[in-house]
């Protein structure tokens, strides 16, 4: 256990405990105790807040990390240190990798170079299908049992109905969610929303891009299906009608979509239709970029991000869609503060800062946000009660 920290006079917005107020709080690996002016104790490190709000650390659900096999984008060093950059205390990492996470071994071999490298917490999410092929399902249980918090084909689609009905069987019994990663997103998201009403699994959508598709998750909720989803910085902020003046650099997956799209996203986060933000961190070189790889870098820009698309969501639901979803959905222990709980703590203030892409600790430089500046910043991310980034 690391030594106390005290984090003093910040707003403590922990939507779980039902907190929002000025509080101090005490942590070493666990979060020790919440109250009223604390008194530092001797020798204890102390953290000043006061202006700042002090929330449950941050968890980026949607990160490519590219390790194992594209060490030229992102390597677990640099991407968990955008982490720490970008306020998230754990991501969970996904499985596009070469090889695919999709044995038992490479999860373990992952985990493996994470407990000697990573600067933040990580957790897998496991291939549906060999090498991400679509054909033939993995071992499930296995992947579970290694660790991998979820399920997901991402960078391509489980195109054939029975494998996904057959994953949906598999993983019937394990809390680890699917996650589909929809392309063509429409279709993708109709056959997947049906699947989850009949399979009864619990589902997460990836980077939700349409009004469509937000109404038919609404259809499909309505009828009783599990359904959770996701929302990314770009498809909130940026349009294809932005993209053009770019070119190349503002390729991703899904693509950028209409003003109306983006504005039937922000929205859903608005009135609770999405449940999560998550990056989608794709880090590309720029070289592969120039050639048209699809994906941003989005580790570093994601919160300030958030904000500037939604500057009148309330704070607590805010942090909500950082903190306390993201570890309901994959079933981790962070996501509130109270006494006990892992001492996972981000600390942000609304105050403007200009994006420069160029200082990105992120191998990935590229991203729509370069130049802007945008309304909140990370000014400290705590990992297991230990300072591990500060501006
Ligand atoms: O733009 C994207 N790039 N979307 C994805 O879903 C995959 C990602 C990647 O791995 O580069």
């Amino acid at each position: 256990m690391p030594e106390s920290l005290l984090i003093r006079g910040g707003r403590l917005v922990d939507p779980i405990a039902s907190i929002d107020a000025l509080r101090d709080i005490r942590v070493s690996g666990i979060v020790l105790e919440i109250g009223e002016h604390l008194e530092a104790m001797s020798g204890e490190q102390v953290v000043d807040a006061n202006g700042a709000i002090v929330s449950p650390g941050f968890i980026d659900m949607h990160v490519h990390l590219r390790e194992p096999g594209e060490p030229q984008k992102e390597r677990i060093e640099t991407g968990t240190q955008a982490a720490l950059r970008g306020g998230f205390s754990a991501i969970a990492c996904m499985p596009n990798t070469s090889p695919a996470l999709d044995d038992p071994a490479s999860i373990e071999s992952l985990l493996a170079a994470v407990a000697q490298r990573a600067h933040c917490r990580v957790y897998p999410i496991a291939a549906i299908t060999r090498r991400r092929e679509g054909e033939e399902l993995c071992d499930l249980d296995a992947l579970s049992e290694a660790g991998a918090v979820a399920f997901s084909d991402d960078g391509g689609w489980t195109r054939d109905a029975r494998v996904m009905a057959e994953a949906a069987k598999a993983a019937a019994h394990l809390e680890a969610p699917l996650i589909s990663h929809c392309e063509p997103e429409e279709a993708a998201a109709a056959r997947d929303l049906l699947l989850a009403l009949v399979s009864e699994k619990r589902w997460h959508l990836a980077h939700l891009s349409t009004r469509r598709a937000l109404e038919m998750l609404l259809a499909a909720r309505a009828q009783g299906a599990r359904v959770s989803a996701e929302a990314t910085p770009h498809h909130l902020l940026c349009t294809q009608e932005g993209a053009h003046a770019n070119g190349t650099s503002t390729r991703v997956n899904p693509p950028l979509r209409s003003e109306d799209d983006a504005r039937a996203l922000r929205e859903g986060v608005r009135d609770g239709a999405i449940d999560v933000l998550a990056s989608d961190h794709a880090p590309h070189t720029a070289e592969e970029k120039k050639e048209g790889a699809p994906g941003f870098s989005g580790l570093e820009v994601a919160v300030g991000a958030y904000a500037a698309a939604l500057p009148d969501l309330p704070l607590s639901r805010f942090i909500a869609l950082l903190s306390a979803n993201p570890a309901r959905i994959l079933n981790l222990e962070g996501g509130t503060l109270q006494p006990g709980r892992p001492a996972d703590v981000t600390i942000f203030r609304d105050e403007p800062w200009r994006v420069d892409a160029s200082s990105f600790v992120s191998l990935g430089t590229c991203t729509p946000f370069d130049g802007a500046t945008l309304p909140r910043r990370v000014v400290a991310t705590i990992v297991g009660g230990e300072v591990r980034y500060r501006a």
